[in-house]
């Protein structure tokens, strides 16, 4: 069978971020298990906080579109997201929220269009106790309910993530690693099986 793609996506585009450092984890486990892992930095594609004046002047922004270029590649989605007031970052619900907005045009797929049925493997990174679960729960339900991706039951709260990683970035805990592997695995199955040929 060809090689599985997988997209990691951060929702904090914070230098030195423990999410970023989760994410990188992550990504190690889902190549150890054969996958062919691209990140997309969701800084990079300069979206501005969404308005429908700037929509309907100028359209939907170019990088909503590299987004929807890089789901599109994808078999499945890796993400990791800070916990903000019990939230998921805005920087990652404005990325959806724009790409929600793109249109089908000629060849070009509709944003939600490429997200549907997506396998999605979600984890999470805090100082604190719960480790970002509260916004975690927000998250996949924002992404499967909205914007019809497809959360894969297993999830992972690291707390305490400003001392769960060592000097190379791996995780300390084996039970850390191993509740990561649960929802590293549980993606790569889920997106292979629907990957094959039926
Ligand atoms: C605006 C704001 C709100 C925050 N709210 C929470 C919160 O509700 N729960 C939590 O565990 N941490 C919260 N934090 C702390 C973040 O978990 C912490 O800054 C974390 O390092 C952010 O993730 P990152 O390192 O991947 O950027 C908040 C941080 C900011 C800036």
């Amino acid at each position: 069978m060809a090689t599985l793609k997988l997209l990691a996506i951060s929702g904090s585009a914070r230098n030195g971020s423990l999410n970023g450092r989760l994410l990188a984890a992550a990504a190690q486990a889902a190549a150890s298990r054969g996958a062919q892992v691209e990140t997309i930095d969701l800084r990079s594609l300069a979206l501005p906080l969404y308005d429908g004046d700037l929509e309907k002047g100028a359209g939907v922004p170019e990088g909503a579109k590299r987004l929807r270029d890089a789901l599109q590649a994808a078999d499945g989605v890796l993400l990791a997201t800070p916990e903000y007031n019990g939230f998921p970052t805005p920087l990652l619900v404005n990325s959806f929220d724009w790409l929600s907005r793109l249109q089908a045009d000629g060849a070009a797929p509709a944003g939600l269009a490429v997200t549907a049925g997506k396998p999605l493997g979600l984890v999470s990174a805090s100082p604190g106790l719960l480790g970002g679960l509260r916004s975690l729960n927000f998250t996949r339900q924002y992404l499967s309910m909205a914007i019809a991706m497809m959360p894969v039951p297993q999830q992972f709260a690291l707390a305490k993530a400003n001392e769960a990683f060592d000097e190379a970035g791996a995780l300390k805990d084996p039970k850390h690693q191993a509740a990561l592997e649960a929802v590293v695995g549980a993606l790569v199955r889920v997106a292979a099986a629907l990957k094959s040929p039926s």
